[in-house]
């Protein structure tokens, strides 16, 4: 072999290396290789796809009439502290709500508040707390706080996310994806459960809004290995806990419905948004100067969010997948009820030992 080519060959298996290795004690896992490369492009297609229809599209602007005074109402926000989050608190506040902003940081959160307020922000109230959702026991935390400070809960926005992380455990032993985007929200609606319940008591449904991506696209469901262990692709994980989310967005709405509780749950795709989520995908840094102009701004992406959480327009239309503030039809398995049992039923055991009787 030329050294030419051993160069070749030495740069393409550090590459492999590199794409393969995870950060667990056990060192490498077995991951498949073409699966990462597949995965890899089924997500750039689809991101790409959106991206053009939403270069292309009239951005839906939130209405005043889809947001109303909402004085006197709870809105719990996930990963509030910055990115999509951030301009969805700052949505939230406008209407006059008071705002539970949970994040890793508390001063974070405290300082984003303070932000708002120098900015011209004055309505609303709003607070930080602690909440780390790769660890179940600080959701468990957040939760009961939560519970101690507001009866009731008008909504539930569950924010915040991880994407394309390389793999790693979380303290309760799960893939991060799969806890952060999936578990730990689940989780915590489970746990404020009867504030939303309370919440939806008055003139309105209370809601969770489940922000998604249209990642949830390439998405599936393979109950044999739920939890993402085997021939792992960070790729892969995104777009299966993304698809995750909106899979048990529909089993939440259903169920509710049956149980005539007073929630409806929506899941979304907030638009291809220019946010630090995108920080881990090297060739995109590079191109920075070219996305600012290609994605939308964080403000935009809150449109979506807050038209789910707000609009009285879907009041009545539960287990829909929203994109440009619209319904759009979703990952068709995201309807097959019987995932949708597979799924809850799954979940709860998972998470049985750890809700509080
Ligand atoms: N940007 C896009 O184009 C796009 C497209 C489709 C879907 N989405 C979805 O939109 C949501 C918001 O994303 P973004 O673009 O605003 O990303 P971002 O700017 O990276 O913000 C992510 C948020 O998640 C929080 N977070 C991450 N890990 C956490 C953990 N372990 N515990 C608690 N909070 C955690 C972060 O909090 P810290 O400040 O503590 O890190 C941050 O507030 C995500 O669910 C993402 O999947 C985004």
């Amino acid at each position: 072999m030329s050294a030419t080519g051993g160069n070749e060959t030495s740069l393409l298996s550090r590459f492999i290396h590199k794409m393969t290795k995870t950060t667990d004690e056990g060192g490498y896992r077995s991951s498949s290789f073409l699966k990462l490369i597949w995965s890899w492009i089924v997500v750039h297609v689809i991101a790409f796809k959106f991206n053009t229809i939403e270069f292309l599209t009239r951005h839906r602007e939130l209405s005043p009439d889809s947001v109303g005074n909402r004085a006197g109402d709870v809105a719990v926000v996930t990963g509030g502290a910055r990115g999509i989050g951030l301009e969805v608190v700052r949505k939230l506040l406008k209407c006059g709500m008071h705002v539970i902003i949970g994040c890793r940081n508390v001063s974070a959160g405290t300082q984003l508040i303070d932000r708002l307020r120098a900015e011209g922000t004055t309505t609303g109230t709003a607070e930080a707390i602690a909440l780390d959702l790769m660890s179940l026991e600080s959701v468990k935390k957040f939760a009961r706080e939560v519970n101690s400070k507001t009866d009731k809960i008008n909504i539930l926005i569950n924010n915040a996310g991880i994407m394309f992380v390389p793999y790693t455990e979380t303290v309760d032993g799960y893939e991060s994806h799969f806890q952060v985007n999936f578990l730990s929200h689940f989780f915590l609606a489970r746990l404020l459960h009867q504030g939303l319940v309370n919440g939806g008591k008055g003139k309105r449904n209370s809601r969770i809004v489940n922000v998604s991506s249209c990642a949830s696209f390439g998405g599936h469901v393979d109950f044999s290995d739920l939890q993402l262990k085997r021939g792992y692709s960070r790729f892969d994980a995104y777009m299966v806990t993304k698809f995750l989310q909106v899979l048990a967005s529909n089993a939440t709405d259903r169920k509710h419905q049956e149980e005539g509780a007073p929630i409806r749950s929506y899941s979304l795709h907030p638009g291809i948004i220019q946010t630090e989520l995108y920080d881990g995908v090297a060739w995109l840094r590079m191109l920075k100067f070219m996305t600012v102009r290609m994605f939308k701004s964080p403000a935009k992406g809150a449109d979506t969010v807050c038209y789910a959480a707000l609009s009285p327009d879907i009041e009545n239309e539960g287990g829909i997948f929203l994109a440009n503030s619209q319904k759009i039809p979703p990952n068709p398995l995201a309807d097959d009820v019987q995932l949708q049992n597979q799924l809850w039923d799954i979940t709860i055991d998972l998470l049985e030992h750890k809700v509080e009787k």
